[in-house]
């Protein structure tokens, strides 16, 4: 279901069209919320157009579509390490409108220009990089690493808060416990998660119930159990053990809390999580306490005032885990000929 792409099979000498074809096989590898890739690409020549698929909306979890924006940007970032990192400049217009809501991005394929080292560094990272559910090593990060992450967030105008005392660290364990409980209440929400439990790797999108870590059996009753059950306590405690063992508990945020600063903060994340990889680090997450809004303005506390936490999340040490699927870049791509209008 996942058809990885190899350097090698890049169109060198194709038409830019081919060649941003063949590109995105790299964008559609990045993180979505829920696995919903909830991403559309429109092809003119050298130019592609990202837009938000809406119909792919969490609408009791996500109700603004922070979490559907963020996933948009960092495919985006993929996109655009991707270009780079085969010699191209990657022309970026970042476009979110209330006007049109759905209207991302447009980047265009440009002229040949030498990669960085940082983004072939990243580049190289995207085929590697997975969510890891399970449990992290005992052993701390090193200290340059974590600045490197925080520089990468920077870079795309969000910051990266570390939980650096005990009292941060129970802070956050408390709010992901509590986003559990309150969330797990809620037949709507429930409702949402369910729908994006993926029973067998057969669907191409949606959480496989192996990444979960879930048998055969248990992962076609789990989507029935998430929707009529509310098993808040049992969720709560398992995340409590996992986030209180966790080397590095970590807050993404932006200065802006619009669709802007959400799509920023995908393009951080996407960042930061191959930085992550580049050392051997693996990252998952913990929505809960960004979807409820209780914990969500307690953790304003240790972002501060004036920064919007975006997404909580540990990162550690750990054995690999397999990659999830993923819809092909045809399914989730049109191309429009060379002189027609693009659809506004
Ligand atoms: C904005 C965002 C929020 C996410 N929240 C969670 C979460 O709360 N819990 C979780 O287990 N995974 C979370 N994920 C990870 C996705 O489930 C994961 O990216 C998706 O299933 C694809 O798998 P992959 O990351 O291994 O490629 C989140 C991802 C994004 C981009």
């Amino acid at each position: 279901m996942l058809n990885t792409p190899h350097i090698t099979d890049f169109p060198r000498t194709g038409s830019p069209e081919e060649q941003l074809r063949f590109l995105l096989r790299y964008a559609i590898l990045a993180p979505s919320s829920h696995n919903s890739q909830p991403w559309l690409w429109q092809i003119e020549g050298d130019e592609v157009t990202l837009r938000a698929d809406f119909k792919r909306a969490m609408p009791n979890l996500d109700p603004n579509h922070r979490e559907l924006i963020m996933s948009c940007g960092a495919a985006l970032q993929h996109l655009c390490l991707a270009i780079r990192a085969f010699g191209y400049a990657a022309l970026v217009h970042t476009l979110p409108d209330r006007s049109q809501p759905d209207l991302l991005a447009r980047v265009r394929l440009s002229a040949p220009r030498p990669a960085t080292a940082n983004d072939e560094l990243l580049f190289r990272f995207i085929t590697k990089r997975h969510t890891h559910r399970g449990h992290f090593e005992d052993k701390p990060l090193p200290c340059e690493l974590l600045n490197a992450l925080q520089q990468q967030c920077e870079f795309e105008g969000a910051a990266l808060h570390f939980a650096q005392t005990s009292e941060d660290r129970d802070s956050i364990v408390g709010l992901v416990e509590r986003g559990d409980l309150i969330q797990n209440r809620d037949p709507g929400s429930r409702r949402d998660i369910a729908d994006w439990i993926a029973p067998t790797e057969n669907r191409p999108d949606g959480i496989p119930a192996s990444a979960l870590g879930l048998g055969d059996l248990m992962g076609h009753i789990a989507p029935l159990a998430q929707r009529y059950l509310d098993r808040g306590e049992v969720i709560a405690a398992r995340d409590k053990k996992i986030a209180s063992n966790a080397p590095v508990l970590a807050v993404l945020s932006t200065s802006e809390d619009t669709p802007q600063g959400w799509l920023a903060a995908g393009q951080a994340l996407g960042r930061l999580l191959l930085r992550a990889r580049a050392e051997g680090v693996w990252a998952s997450f913990f929505s809960q306490p960004i979807q409820v809004n209780e914990p969500w303005f307690q953790l304003r506390h240790m972002t501060g005032v004036h920064h919007f936490p975006q997404l909580v999340f540990r990162l550690g040490y750990a054995d690999p885990v397999a990659a999830t699927p993923r819809r092909s870049v045809d399914e989730v791509t049109t191309v429009v000929p060379i002189g027609e209008p693009i659809e506004a």
